[in-house]
Parts: structure tokens; C-alpha cells; sequence
């Protein structure tokens, strides 16, 4: 039996291939993990990467892997969504590409103690980094209508109103704090979906991830610092493994590698937005895994690359979405 906690990545090949790695380039490597990709950059040329994680367990394990290159791979352990900052403070404004393989890894969804599984038992925590709320703290703090909006917004889970109702209820008996009495709550309320297997409780635990992390506006923030970072020529490479996200990572190209809209002769020249394209697509359909990268890792299922090509054009300028 393979180990569940040894992260496979995935896209591998696919996301290489897109960034096009290249003699003396500088890449970022926004969600180093495990360093599956770093890894794989650092041996297909001659390059430097540039490590992110939030996590300090993946950050301990870049510093092993830093000895194996020597100098050519640094780990920060920080955001991406504020990626542009964390290396302007290393005294880097470029870098010809950026790669994100958003969500959790393997080993943080299988070490009970981080509480994102419902799987195991364990703290109710879920937190990728050290700050900020725990998933037990919305759970027992959140009003019983935020708690639904959650649920139903990040989860997509059709009985999410239930499931508020249920968690509320517990809660008045005794704050919750393990992912095991969580997860037994949602299924009390949810019945087991027909034919699929899925459990209950899987819908309202991305929910909660998705939440305590703020995935959605790391993901547009780290977008965004990518357009500002990314030198002409220089790639970005997005994996991404639910409808959320690619919603995301969707709507950001397809906007900054859009023509601006031509002026009409009702417009006046200064009101038209002329926007010239910071992206040009690599493709105009997302890359989706090999049926046998499908078979041999189940975490890629539904993962889905979507990359694209930094052109001349200035960065747009800030929509506000991406604020934090
Ligand atoms: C799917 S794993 C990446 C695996 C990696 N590509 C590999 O091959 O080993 C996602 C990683 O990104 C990190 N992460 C998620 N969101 C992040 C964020 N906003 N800033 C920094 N790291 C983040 C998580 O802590 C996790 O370690």
C-alpha cells in the first residue's frame, strides 16, 4: 500500500510543460507543499525557484530540499496572495513564471491533527498556517444564518439551512471541537447521496476550509500578484480542483486576455477602459488529467489547468475584489 501522506502531484508534466522552464530563470512555486513541483522545475533547467507556503511543516520540509539544490531554491513561508510583497522583501520585482496547485495536500487532508479530515478524529482546526480562526471557532461562534451562507456558498451543499439548524442546536449542548462529532452532526441531517459514496459531511468540511482559509481571495489576490510579477514571456500555470476555483482562475484570464472593447462613437475616448491584454491563453480549454493520472491518484480527478502567457501590456489596475 502507498503511503496517503506522500503528496503525488499532480499535473506534473502538464504544469512544467506550461511554465517552459528556462536556463537562469527565476520561478515561483506559490504552493510549494510538498516540493513536487520545485522539485521538477529545479531539474528541468538550470533555474532558481522561489518557494511559498503558509504552512510551517511544508516550509521544514523546502528547507531538506534546498540542501539538494544548493542556492537555487529558497522557501518563504508566507501567502500567495501577497506574494508581490513577500519578494519585493527578497529584493525580487520579476520572475518569469508562477505556478499555484491550490487547495490541501496530502499530508495535511491524512494528519488527523490538523482537523481538515472527517475521516479521523481530531481537532476541529483546519487553519493551513498558524493564524487567524479555527474551523471550531466559526462553528460555535458564526450566527446559524452565516454558519447556511457558508455551507451553501463554499460547499454547494443544497441542505445547508439543515445543517446550520443542527450544528446550532449541538452546539447548545456543548461546543463542538472535534472533526468526529462534526462530521457525525452533518450526517444525522444529510442522507448519504445515491450511488456516488460521497459522505455527508464531505460539502460542509470543504465549505469550512475553504472559509477559515479564505481560499477565494487568496486565489484572486495571488492572481493579481502574479499579473504584477510576472516579467513579459513569463507563464503562469494554474491547477485547481473544484467548480470555485476554476471559477475564478477562469474569469481573471478570460478578462485580462479579452481585446479592449472597441470605442463607440457614443463613447467618449477617456470613459472606454483601454485595457490592452496582460495574458495571452496557452489554450482556451483547461488541461484535464490522463485518464491514468485519473486512475493512479484520485486527488486529481478534478483538478484542471488553466496557463497562460504574460504579454507587454501594464498589469490592470486593482478591481477591489482582490482586497483583503
Ligand atoms: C495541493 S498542495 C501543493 C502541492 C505541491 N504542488 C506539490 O507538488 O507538492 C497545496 C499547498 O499550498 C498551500 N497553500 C494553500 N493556499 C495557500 C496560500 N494562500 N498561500 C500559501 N500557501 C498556500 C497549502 O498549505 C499546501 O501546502
Amino acid at each position: 500500500m502507498t503511503d496517503s501522506r506522500i503528496h503525488i502531484p499532480v499535473l506534473l508534466d502538464e504544469v512544467i510543460a506550461a511554465l517552459s522552464p528556462r536556463e537562469g530563470g527565476l520561478y515561483v512555486d506559490g504552493t510549494f507543499g510538498a516540493g513536487g513541483y520545485s522539485r521538477a522545475l529545479l531539474q528541468s533547467a538550470s533555474c532558481r525557484v522561489i518557494g511559498i507556503d503558509r504552512d510551517p511543516a511544508a516550509i521544514e520540509r523546502g528547507r531538506a530540499l534546498a540542501q539538494e539544490f544548493p542556492g537555487r531554491l529558497e522557501v518563504i513561508e508566507g501567502r500567495f496572495g501577497d506574494m508581490d510583497r513577500l519578494l519585493a522583501d527578497h529584493g525580487v520585482d520579476k520572475v518569469d513564471g508562477v505556478a499555484l496547485d491550490v487547495g490541501v495536500s496530502s499530508p495535511q487532508i491524512d494528519e488527523p491533527e490538523r482537523g481538515f479530515s472527517f475521516r479521523f478524529d481530531g481537532p476541529l482546526d483546519m487553519r493551513m498556517g498558524r493564524d487567524g480562526p479555527t474551523a471550531a471557532d466559526v462553528v460555535n461562534t458564526a450566527d446559524e444564518a452565516e454558519l447556511a451562507d457558508i455551507i451553501y456558498q463554499l460547499g454547494e451543499e443544497r441542505m445547508a439551512r439543515r445543517v446550520a439548524r443542527a450544528i446550532a442546536a449541538a452546539r447548545r449542548e456543548a461546543p463542538i471541537e472535534r472533526t468526529a462529532r462534526l462530521a457525525d452532526i452533518i450526517r444525522s441531517v444529510v442522507p448519504k447521496g445515491k450511488g456516488d459514496g460521497i459522505d455527508p459531511a464531505t460539502r460542509t468540511f470543504q465549505a469550512l476550509r475553504i472559509h477559515v482559509n479564505d481560499e477565494l481571495g487568496e486565489l484572486r489576490r495571488g492572481l493579481s500578484a502574479a499579473e504584477s510579477l510576472l516579467a513579459p514571456g513569463g507563464r503562469l500555470a494554474v491547477v485547481s480542483f473544484h467548480s470555485l476555483e476554476d471559477r475564478e482562475v477562469k474569469a481573471f484570464l478570460r478578462e485580462r486576455s479579452s481585446p479592449p472593447p472597441s470605442p463607440s462613437r457614443h463613447t467618449p475616448v477617456t470613459a472606454v477602459a483601454a485595457h490592452h491584454p496582460s495574458f495571452r491563453l496557452l489554450s482556451r480549454k483547461p488541461v484535464d488529467p490522463s485518464e491514468a493520472e485519473a486512475r493512479n491518484n484520485p486527488r486529481a480527478r478534478s483538478a484542471r489547468l488553466r496557463a497562460a502567457e504574460r504579454t507587454e501590456a501594464p498589469a490592470f489596475p486593482a478591481s477591489g475584489k482582490e482586497a483583503a
